[in-house]
């Protein structure tokens, strides 16, 4: 029997942070930066819904109508032009399925989010990479890649995995350069971390344009990554094609109903922002003394760059993993000689610090 043919598929598959060392038997626990999740796991709000004796015998709502009316409320938009998905994953999938065919073109940053290449590769467009400034998205180089086959450009502010970010000036220049039929998709999944003032989210920036597409996540400061629950914001004619495409019980009601709760905890909120300050500055300039350098303060994870250190970023990493601590490697983004670290708690920062002086100190 010959089986009929199925798509050849030629592209990288998705590899998450690691989270296990291989014979760590003796090590007593494992300290997980390399996925970018919550320092602080979920609000209590959260926990207290997961304690409930929730009735799991029916579907969830499949239109997730009052979390998406929580989101409305929160970021003053309008709950028809949100759609939910299994994480914002699923999102990025669906907006692949319904814009890109055969022979379409997509530019992306040089690093970026893999799963914006691969769902695209998937619907058979060609991905296209624009070159980065010091690891920072250029425009110009994005609006160079642009020809008659493009049809959507991805990106992330800040961005995955540098951690650098496009000022909202930049934001504007882009979306105003960018011919007006393709669609422009901007990733807010690290948002809520953002500081500076010359940064503004996808979503405050462009709540009214037909042609931007906005991403965010319950699966970073919420906590939430392992219920996958993630939303898209966009014009309403692309919300009702992309709800023909979406699998009807695509969110799970335990994550509707702790997404509706994660979003009303601002204390929580803010203290995660607070915690994440703090812990970046501390490590920043700590790993400054032996010369690994950084990027700007941003998201909750930084990139570790080993150029002028006397370790290279793999003889660190595995250092580290003697002492159980995981860091995300860089190379299956194309970046050498650099590592991401991501924001831990208290305790797990500590051990993180503690583990890199006892690294130095040794030798
Ligand atoms: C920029 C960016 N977008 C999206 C995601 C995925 O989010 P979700 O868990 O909602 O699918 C990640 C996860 O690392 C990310 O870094």
């Amino acid at each position: 029997m010959k089986l009929t043919k199925f798509k050849s598929l030629k592209f990288q598959s998705y590899k998450p942070g690691k989270y296990e060392i291989p014979n760590s038997k003796k090590i007593k626990k494992i300290i997980k930066l390399s996925a970018n999740e919550s320092a602080l796991g979920a609000s209590p709000k959260v926990k207290t819904i997961l304690r409930k004796n929730i009735n799991t015998s029916k579907y969830p709502d499949y239109t997730s109508k009052l979390l998406r009316k929580q989101i409305s409320i929160k970021f003053q938009c309008d709950s028809d032009k949100v759609i939910c998905g299994s994480g914002s994953d699923e999102i990025i999938q669906m907006l692949c399925q319904l814009f890109l065919s055969k022979g379409d073109q997509v530019i992306v940053p040089e690093y970026s989010f893999l799963m914006y290449r691969i769902y695209s590769s998937i619907s058979g467009a060609k991905v296209i990479f624009a070159k980065e400034k010091n690891y920072k998205i250029s425009v110009n180089n994005i609006i160079k890649k642009v020809n008659k086959k493009t049809k959507i450009v991805f990106l992330a502010n800040p961005n995955n995995p540098t951690g650098t970010y496009l000022y909202k000036n930049e934001l504007i220049n882009l979306r105003n350069k960018l011919r007006k039929d393709i669609l422009l998709v901007i990733d807010d999944a690290y948002f809520e971390y953002m500081k500076d003032n010359k940064y503004s989210s996808g979503l405050d920036t462009f709540k009214n344009f037909k042609n931007v597409f906005i991403l965010r996540t319950f699966s970073k400061i919420h906590g939430l990554a392992a219920l996958r629950i993630g939303w898209g914001f966009g014009d309403k004619k692309i919300i009702n094609a992309l709800n023909l495409i979406k699998p009807p019980f695509n969110v799970n009601k335990i994550a509707q109903l702790c997404a509706i709760e994660a979003l009303k905890d601002e204390k929580f909120i803010n203290k995660s922002i607070q915690h994440n300050l703090y812990w970046c500055r501390k490590i920043k300039n700590k790993l400054e003394e032996f010369n690994i350098y950084t990027n700007k303060i941003s998201a909750n994870f930084l990139l570790l760059n080993f150029n002028q250190c006397k370790f290279s970023a793999s003889v660190i990493e595995k250092k580290l993993e003697k002492n159980g601590i995981i860091l995300r490697e860089m190379k299956t983004y194309g970046i050498y000689n650099h590592l991401r670290l991501t924001i831990g708690n208290s305790v797990e920062n500590k051990m993180f610090l503690k583990s890199v002086d006892k690294i130095f100190k040794n030798v």
